[in-house]
């Protein structure tokens, strides 16, 4: 008997999972009973939706959406503002010139506007503006065409213009490799200076991009607590333990090796555990995918290399990690 992971936690947080149309069917069964909440991978994304200036295309959005409904389940959205798999035609106007900082914010609340209008109350949470800062040490705010055109403040305005258009959606700042002291402190002081000029902005996300050696427990610890500190709600937004590691080019494995796979139980489990110790302000944890036979990191960083991230294996069956982590939340 395999218990339901998100049925285990529901009075903790809510268990997600990234997907695509593709994945829903693939993975339908197994999504439908361990998980309660969506994040589309790349189906709301800018170039998804909004491929040129009069144009959106939803359909697919739409279809994730209807499974939610169906499947009765929650649905974060991702993302409205970032630098990348945004559609060029926003940044460059039709004569070639570049846009005004207020043509450029025109189109920005359009776009919003537009998007979190058409879920209006279905999606609870949305990832208003993602990965805007940098991991470079010298450098506070990514380089991107949002901060060259409007400036810094491009992203106080895209949370201003993302409560108008949904006023009972959370409203979250979502990055990666967030639990890195240097860029953790720059994310706290953005996210205490927004709302220090009262900008209306509910949570932070941990992307949760980590792998089966690092970072610390007492890193995310150490990150979740700082975040919390500031009043914020937190979700973990696309979780997933790579089996390698970060220098690791190594393309030869067809499976996992025993000892990657008991590192990255005990991963699952301490992880989980420091989850539950947040519980009060962690709301969501949402997996980048579901099980092993579909994942970004097959692609990342090494093109047609697979990987082994999630806690259901390529047959969808439950990995040990699975296991402990049902252990662990039947002794809480
Ligand atoms: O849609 C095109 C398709 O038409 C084309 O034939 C194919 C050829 O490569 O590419 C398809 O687009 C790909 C797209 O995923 C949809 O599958 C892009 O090449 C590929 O780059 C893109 O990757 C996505 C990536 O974001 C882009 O930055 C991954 O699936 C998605 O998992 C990943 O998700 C991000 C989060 O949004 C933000 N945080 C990091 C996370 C992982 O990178």
């Amino acid at each position: 008997y395999t218990p339901s992971l998100c049925n285990l936690f529901a009075k903790n947080f809510y268990i997600g999972a990234a997907v695509t149309p593709f994945t829903i069917k693939q993975q339908e069964e197994l999504i439908t009973t361990h998980f309660n909440s969506i994040t589309a991978e790349n189906e709301m994304k800018f170039v998804s939706v909004h491929p040129s200036e009069d144009e959106y295309t939803f359909e697919k959005a739409d279809t994730l959406m209807a499974f939610a409904k169906e499947n009765d389940m929650h649905v974060r959205g991702h993302t409205l503002i970032w630098h990348n798999q945004t559609s060029d035609w926003i940044f460059e106007n039709k004569d070639g010139s570049t846009p005004t900082r207020d043509q450029l914010l025109t189109r920005m609340k359009t776009h919003i506007h537009k998007v979190m209008g058409r879920y209006k109350g279905e999606i609870y949470a949305w990832d208003v503006v993602n990965e805007a800062i940098s991991d470079k040490e010298d450098e506070f705010l990514r380089p991107s065409k949002w901060l060259e055109i409007i400036g810094e403040d491009f992203i106080a305005k895209a949370f201003e213009f993302a409560r108008e258009a949904d006023p009972h959606a959370q409203l979250f700042y979502n990055d990666y490799n967030e639990v890195n002291p240097i860029k953790r402190d720059k994310i706290f002081k953005l996210v205490q200076s927004l709302k220090e000029q009262g900008v209306p902005i509910d949570g932070i996300g941990l992307q949760g991009h980590w792998s089966i050696y690092g970072p610390s427990i007492d890193l995310i610890r150490e990150a979740m607590k700082k975040y919390a500190s500031l009043g914020v709600r937190l979700h973990v937004t696309e979780l997933d333990l790579s089996v390698f590691d970060h220098e690791d080019k190594r393309t030869d494995l067809t499976k996992p090796t025993n000892e990657m796979l008991s590192l990255q139980t005990e991963r699952y489990r301490d992880i989980f555990q420091l989850f539950l110790e947040h519980r009060t302000h962690l709301e969501s944890v949402t997996f980048w995918g579901a099980a092993d036979d579909y994942t970004w990191l097959d692609h990342f960083p090494v093109r047609g290399r697979k990987n082994w991230p999630f806690l259901f294996d390529e047959n969808h069956l439950p990995k040990q990690s699975f296991h402990e982590i049902v252990k662990l939340q039947q002794k809480s």
